[in-house]
């Protein structure tokens, strides 16, 4: 499974990367927004930093718009992953990109009807919101399976990207479903690594150790 980072920030970005387990990043106009940096300007920063897919997203709402900006972010850097609405403006222009040959995510996908038409759009990527889902008490787990067994009795090419994650519990679900990635805030990815019976395991083993050497220094 691939993870990535659901952020604009460099911070977070830098040391996520430090750890080596970060393959991407995702963006989006509200992470964006958050930064309060042109959005051109933080997607070569991001790409200067990391060197993996990184979504930038467009903010036109016309196909013709779309494919022009989406034109323009692919030119960016060659890591850039042109985010693009499942509407059907949206999917339009992600046909239309991807015949040329511009990597697309198709985002804001709650459904697998809209998932099976990222995937005969040619999506390079497909953004199923799996916090949204359970926000409102739909399953969004139940969703990445749905949408693993369609792509895998087609063949699709297109990648699961499990996004709109708020806990260690959506990865891991996401990765026994199906998802070929997870995009995930920084703190999400953070609480991945802590368990209290390893930060306890540690304390003895160190408690242990100490007090042998210690003791025997003594003796
Ligand atoms: O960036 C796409 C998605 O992960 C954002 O989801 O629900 O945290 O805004 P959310």
């Amino acid at each position: 499974m691939k993870f990535f980072l659901d952020s604009a920030n460099l911070d977070e970005l830098r040391n996520a990367t430090a750890w080596g387990i970060v393959d991407g990043v995702t963006t989006n106009p509200s992470l964006i927004a958050r930064e309060g940096v042109p959005l051109e300007d933080r997607i070569r920063e991001i790409c200067a930093l990391i060197d993996g897919d990184v979504s930038a997203e467009v903010v036109s709402t016309k196909s013709d718009d779309m494919v022009a900006e989406g034109r323009r972010l692919a030119r960016l850097h060659r890591n850039v992953v042109v985010k693009l609405p499942l509407i059907p403006d949206g999917i339009r222009a992600c046909s239309i990109l991807s015949r040329e040959g511009v990597r697309t995510n198709v985002t804001l996908c709650f459904s697998a009807a809209q998932a099976l038409i990222a995937a005969k759009a040619g999506a390079y990527i497909v953004s199923p919101f799996i916090g949204r889902l359970d926000d409102i008490g739909a399953s969004g787990i139940d969703l990445i399976r749905d949408i693993a067994t369609i792509y895998r009795n087609f063949a699709f090419p297109t990648q699961i990207l499990a996004a709109s994650i708020r806990s260690p519990m959506h990865v891991v679900e996401s990765a026994k479903a199906g998802a070929h990635i997870a995009t995930m805030p920084f703190k999400v990815l953070e609480s991945l690594f802590h368990h209290p019976l390893t930060t306890k395991g540690l304390e003895q083993f160190l408690s242990d150790y100490s007090k042998a050497f210690e003791e025997a220094a003594v003796r």
